[in-house]
């Protein structure tokens, strides 16, 4: 019964697969309807699976939409490009996934299980090597977040990865989950690599003393999650764990509360309190008022000459309460509004990177140097 119910599942797909250029076609002249195209309507979602094949004991029951849940977030908060911290609703479509024959793995290279201890405070590479990923695409991702679907090049997942390196406190092996608004570096790793495959994030400047877990996060260009054809597979990420040494304590620029993170959440923050579909000569207006206040706060003109992007990054973190939301997690946790502010002016002014890391916190003294 099995093999019938694969038998016909896949002549389907070969019918579906054999002539694709009507289908494009349609495709072409639906993709600036506003009503769902009678051929895109998905029937797999008008029952809640209870009754379907392979149902079993147990289950939740799906939801259920007879028109692709095209209205699914209408009233509420709409993701609409943006980074809500408080949440949204998205509506943009899944999009094209790949076959079983190209899905995305991957494997860190550097550091490695067991390697070599990391020296402190020392710049070091994470290196990941990724199978099927056409690598170094990415959006912007304060105004286009899950703004797009998945898209394929090649029958490719066209898309990036990230690597985001947390604390992982006294030793390798903690029992409690991490807190994932902290992080002890992050980078999108938005080139191509070497071409065939091979990523590098370079961690300039270090991390301090501690255990660390470093993971991949790997996107679509629009920064989603990467969706594969089947449910049984291999991860497309991967995580190891390491231990950096010695009495190194400087927080990097990429940690959340480092600079450079500071000021990425501080864009997000700003784009959010902007609204969508802000073009950048309305940014670079109200980033001029922005870097204004900005400076005022700070008592440095000097900060007038700004970029579009980090102008409102720079008022959101230099005063105390408009980027509160992203900025807080650092300022209020270490008691520190005033440098969480100072790195964002900075930022804004056009002195991102050491300078604003160097001007922001020190760790305390770490109690869990290995
Ligand atoms: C890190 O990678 C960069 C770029 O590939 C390379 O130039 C540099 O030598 C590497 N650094 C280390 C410490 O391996």
């Amino acid at each position: 019964m099995r093999f019938t119910q694969v038998a016909c599942a896949t002549v389907f797909a070969a019918a579906v697969y054999a002539n694709p250029s009507p289908a494009n076609n349609a495709a072409a002249a639906a993709a600036d309807s506003t009503t769902l195209a009678a051929n895109a309507i998905q029937s797999g979602s008008f029952n809640d699976g209870q009754q379907e094949t392979g149902s079993e004991a147990g289950q939740a029951a799906s939801a259920t939409s007879v028109n692709n849940f095209i209205n699914i977030c209408a009233g509420k908060t709409l993701t609409n490009g943006l980074q809500f911290t408080t949440g949204s609703c998205n509506g943009i479509p899944m999009g094209d996934i790949p076959a079983k024959t190209s899905m995305i793995s991957c494997i860190i290279t550097n550091p490695q299980q067991n390697g070599a201890e990391i020296p402190s405070d020392t710049d070091f590479n994470i290196t990941v090597q990724v199978a099927n990923l056409v690598a170094g695409s990415f959006t912007n991702a304060d105004a286009t977040y899950y703004a797009a679907p998945q898209a394929l090049s090649g029958g490719k997942v066209v898309g990036h990865t990230h690597v985001t390196v947390q604390d992982l406190g006294q030793n390798l092996n903690p029992t409690q989950p991490l807190d994932a608004t902290q992080f002890a570096f992050f980078k999108g790793i938005n080139d191509a690599g070497d071409g065939n495959g091979g990523l590098t994030a370079v961690v300039t400047g270090g991390l301090p003393a501690g255990n660390y877990r470093v993971c991949t996060m790997t996107s679509a260009s629009n920064h989603q999650p990467v969706l594969m054809p089947v449910a049984q597979r291999g991860t497309p990420d991967d995580c190891t764990k390491f231990v950096v040494s010695g009495n190194g304590n400087t927080i990097n620029v990429a940690a959340n509360n480092g600079a450079k993170g500071i000021a990425a959440a501080a864009a997000a923050a700003s784009a959010v309190a902007l609204g969508p579909d802000v073009n950048v000569a309305q940014s670079s207006a109200a980033g001029a008022t922005a870097t204004n206040t900005a400076a005022a706060a700070k008592g440095n003109g000097k900060a007038g000459a700004a970029a579009a992007q980090a102008s409102p990054a720079a008022t959101n973190a230099g005063t105390a309460n408009a980027g509160q939301a992203q900025a807080s997690g650092a300022a209020a946790a270490k008691g520190q509004g005033q440098a969480a502010g100072k790195g964002g002016a900075q930022f804004g002014g056009g002195q991102a990177g050491g300078k604003g890391g160097k001007g922001g916190a020190r760790r305390a003294k770490r109690e869990f140097i290995a």
